[in-house]
């Protein structure tokens, strides 16, 4: 169970980083000068459909990883990645979906002009995977006590009997 939630965390948060790094190149491109149809359009598809769920799947088996390791939330790390993956995904929801959304239809010819924004739409990606490469240095350096704790709890879940035990088990008999 624990693994499976490692795994689906992982996943989903290294999904998220690629996902970032594409709109970071397509948001390269809108400030360079590329047509807003050829950059706006796909990087609404991204952050709408590919970055929101990824961080919402990130965010929510985060959570259920600490029920389960039994970290607490109020350890600097554990609050740290949750401080900044919320502020992501909250910055997501309200400004970069929802203004990706405007730019593409204002690009495309279906909605209205919008504010000359290129150089934020470069920014703000740039931001992120900053944050969120924070976000993968603090799961893989967390603080001694607490990988202590973590490796403890490793040691004490129930072990697959290994080639090596199925040998010695030969040898003794
Ligand atoms: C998108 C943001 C996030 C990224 C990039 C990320 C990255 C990672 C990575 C790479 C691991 C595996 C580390 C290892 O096995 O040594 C991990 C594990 C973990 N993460 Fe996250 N994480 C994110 C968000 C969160 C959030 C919001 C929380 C909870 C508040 C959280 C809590 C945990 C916990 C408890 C583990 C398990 C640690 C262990 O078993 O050793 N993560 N994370």
């Amino acid at each position: 169970m624990r693994r499976t939630l490692v795994a689906v965390h992982i996943v989903s948060a290294v999904g998220l980083i690629g996902a970032d790094l594409a709109l970071l190149a397509l948001g390269v491109r809108g400030a360079a000068g590329a047509p807003p149809a050829e950059v706006y359009p796909a990087m609404s598809l991204i952050a709408g459909s590919l970055m929101l769920p990824l961080g919402l799947v990130a965010l929510s088996t985060g959570l259920v990883l600490v029920r389960v390791t039994g970290v607490r939330l109020s350890t600097g790390w554990v609050a740290a990645k949750l401080a900044i993956t919320t502020a992501l995904a909250v910055a997501l929801v309200l400004l970069i979906v929802p203004g990706l959304a405007a730019a593409a239809e204002a690009a495309t010819g279906a909605g209205a002009a919008q504010p000359e924004r290129s150089l934020a739409y470069a920014i703000a990606p740039a931001a992120s995977a900053t944050l969120l490469t924070s976000n993968v240095l603090l799961a893989t350096f967390k603080p001694r006590r607490l990988s202590g704790i973590l490796r403890s709890r490793r040691r004490s879940e129930p072990r697959l009997p290994s080639l090596e035990d199925a040998q010695q088990r030969g040898a003794a008999r």
